[in-house]
Order: structure tokens, then sequence, then C-alpha cells
């Protein structure tokens, strides 16, 4: 038997690969077609004149600017040597494999601003969205992420990653025409964040929220929010949880009486350091944001496979220095975790075990997976360069 994800993968590929197909490069699809057509129409044009008048039809190439790269396609083999270093296109500063473009052509980071289909392409946008905010959701939480989509304003980008297959239903709230679906069955919030969420599409948005389906706003503004971490400095954070009794660590329970904080106590012998986590550098992995220059080194450390992101909270500070400064939990804008059934009841019956045992199972078990990798790969990095490790992290 194989596990959660593979096991989806391997009954239903067509269908995982034409939502993608469907929900997601349809946007792009879109885009690129409206911006094909005046393209389309010169090459028309030029491709008749040259076949009428030939003429004619290079004085068009030379108008474009294309004259030069085009002669030594012309010529034959001894031309072309003669030509070769100052005719030929190599960028090495180009992004890798991209080197035989002239830079002024390449576009290396991308977007989720929606576009229309006609008009000037620099009309399209009325407004940029500054931030982006991501949701791993099922339908059964429709109604909470209504409400937590309502705090977040027109500067930020929504993006829902369905679980379960359903999308259009969600057309029902006036804000999803203007989000991004991305629908892939079974599959969570980290294994969509490592696909989707390359640190070269989202590279417009300052601060990157990625959250749970399963949290309560009603004492949240995202606005404030931004405010609050810019002004304290935070590169990774998360709102400060409203104590109840499935909280975990200490550190990221709300405190009434600040805007962040940055460090905790915990039990007596759980923090060797008073900064490393879980009493600093540390949040969770349920309501984490991002600013886009921290986003840019984590999205590198999550693992194809390890698709629960558990074990990462603790690693989140390798990304950002000082760690301690940088991480921290904002208590004046917070949340409810409200530890509702999601992705865990997707899991499947496996050995008499209920589904959610598999996957609580696995978890754990990617947490010493992930925790090796790293310590092996800073051991193999310290060797390389012929230095005793530090002291290794946890
Ligand atoms: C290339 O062109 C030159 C001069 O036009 C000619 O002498 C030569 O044979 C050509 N070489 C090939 C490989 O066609
Ligand atoms: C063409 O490039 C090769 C390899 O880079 C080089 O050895 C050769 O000298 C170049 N030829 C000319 C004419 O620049
Ligand atoms: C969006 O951002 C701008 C600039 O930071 C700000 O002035 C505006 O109030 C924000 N919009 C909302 C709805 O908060």
């Amino acid at each position: 038997m194989g596990s959660l994800g593979r096991s989806s993968h391997s009954t239903k590929p067509n269908e995982s690969m034409r939502l993608i197909v469907t929900t997601f490069f349809g946007v792009v699809l879109g885009f690129v077609i409206g911006a094909s057509f005046p393209a389309l129409s010169v090459k028309l044009n030029l491709a008749s004149s040259y076949f009428s008048t030939p003429d004619d039809g290079l004085e068009s190439f030379s108008d474009l600017s294309l004259k030069k790269p085009f002669v030594p396609l012309c010529s034959n083999g001894t031309q072309e040597t003669k030509l070769n270093d100052t005719s030929k296109i190599w960028v090495p500063s180009n992004p890798r494999g991209a080197e035989r473009l002239p830079p002024g052509i390449v576009e290396s980071e991308s977007d989720y601003f929606l576009r229309r289909l006609w008009g000037k392409p620099s009309e399209d946008l009325i407004k940029k969205p500054k931030y982006l905010v991501t949701f791993t959701v099922g339908y059964a939480q429709k109604n909470n992420i209504d409400a937590a989509v309502k705090k977040f304003s027109d500067n930020f980008s929504i993006l829902l990653f369905h679980y379960d297959g359903r999308t259009t239903e969600w057309d029902e709230f006036e804000w999803s025409k203007r989000a991004i679906h991305v629908s892939v069955p079974k599959q969570t919030k980290w294994w969509y964040a490592k696909r989707f969420l390359h640190p070269d599409i989202v590279a417009p948005y300052e601060y990157i929220f990625i959250w749970d389906e399963d949290l309560g706003v009603e004492h949240f503004n995202a606005e404030e929010y931004i405010r609050l971490v810019k002004k304290h400095g935070l590169e990774i954070s998360q709102p400060g949880l409203e104590p109840n009794k499935g909280l975990t660590w200490q550190m990221t329970k709300r405190r009434g009486d600040r805007e962040v904080h940055k460090e905790t106590e915990e039990k007596p012998g759980w923090c060797k350091d008073p900064q490393l986590p879980p009493c600093a550098a540390f949040i969770e992995i349920m309501a984490p944001v991002f600013s886009r220059e921290a986003w840019r080194c984590v999205w590198y450390m999550i693992q194809n496979d390890l698709i629960h992101g558990w074990g990462l909270d603790f690693a989140l500070r390798k990304c950002v220095e000082p760690a301690h400064e940088k991480i921290g939990v904002v208590d004046s804008q917070w949340i409810i975790h409200q530890s509702l059934p999601s992705l865990g009841s997707q899991g499947e019956s496996e050995n008499g075990k209920k589904p959610w045992e598999g996957v609580r199972e696995r978890c754990k078990k990617e947490w010493t997976m992930f925790q090796t990798r790293l310590s092996d790969a800073e051991k193999a990095y310290f060797q390389s360069v012929g230095i005793d490790p530090p002291k290794l992290s946890r």
C-alpha cells in the first residue's frame, strides 16, 4: 500500500493533470492568447510581403531590428564561424538555460495578477496587489474561508489550493472570481507551496501568507498586521494564537499586553539556548507569513517528498539573520486555531488504523527525516570547506 500522496497519484493521474491544466494554466493561456494576437498579425504581414517582394521583406526585418541575428542563419558554415562570438548571443548572467537570449527580452519573474483578453496589456491592471495570501481548502470549510478572505483587502492576491477537487462551487462568493484556484486532489499545503509558490512566481509580493483553513479571524486585520510586521522588522511571523487547550508551544501563544513578541519561556529543559527554538526564532507552520526575501530562502528548504512540513518550523531560522530578532509573533492581531478536521481525515485506512492516524504517523516520520537531512547537509557542507562543524543546530 502506498502513502497518501502516492495512492491518489496512481489511481487518477489523468484527473489530477486535467485539473491543474484547466484551473491553473487556463489563466496563463488566456493571457498568452490575448498577448499573441498583435504579434501574430505582424508575422503574417511579414510573411506575405516576403513572398511577393523579397526586398521589402528584408526591409521589414531590419525595421524590427532583427536583421543582425538573421544573417548567420542565412549564411553557410564558414561565414557562421567567422561571426561566431560577436553575432551570437551568450549572456552568462542570464538565468540558467536562457543564456542565448538578449537580456532585454528575459522575463525571469512572474505574478498572479489577472489580465483581460482585450485592450492594451499596459492598461490591464487597475491595481497590482502587493501581498499574497494562500489558503489550502476543502469546500466543507467554505464559510470559514469566506470570513477569512474578507479580512484581506484588495491589496492582496488570493490563491486557493483545493484538496477536495471542488472549485466551481466557490463562485457563490463574489471574491472567488478574482481569486486563483488551483485544484489537485488530496495534497498538502507544503506540496502546493513547493509547486505553485516558486520565489520567481511570487516575486512581486512583499509578504506571502501561507495559511491553513481552520483559523478564526475575528480579531485579525491583514493591513494592520502588515504594518506591525514592518514596524518590528519581522521577516517570518504569525499571528498570536488565542490560548486554548490545543496549544503546543508557548511561543505562539498570544500575549494580551503587547504588539509583538520574539521570545518566550518554555517548560524547564526545553530550551538549551533562549535565542533558539522553541523559545525564540520560532513560529509554527499553520499560519506563517513570510517576507519576499525570507520566502526566497524557505522555498528552497522545502523538500518535495516531505509534504506535511513538520520540522520546517524549527529550521526557518536558517533563512534569516539574526533569527531571534526577525522571527516573531504578532499579538495584537491574533487568530484562533479551531482544530477542525481537514486534510487529516482525507487519508486512507491502512492496517486497521484510522485515516488520520496514518497521516499523523507520516507527519512524525517526516519530521525525523527532515532533521536528519538538514544536519547531514550541514555536516557535509562544513566538511567540504574543511571546517569542523560548529555545534550542530536542531
Ligand atoms: C560558403 O560560402 C563560400 C563563399 O560564398 C563558399 O566558397 C563555400 O564553399 C561555402 N561553404 C559551404 C559549406 O557551403
Ligand atoms: C569562435 O569561437 C571559438 C570557440 O569559442 C574560438 O576558438 C574561435 O577563435 C572563434 N572564432 C573567431 C573567428 O572568433
Ligand atoms: C492598500 O495599500 C495602500 C498603500 O499601502 C493603503 O493606502 C490602502 O489603505 C490599502 N488598502 C486598504 C483597503 O487597506
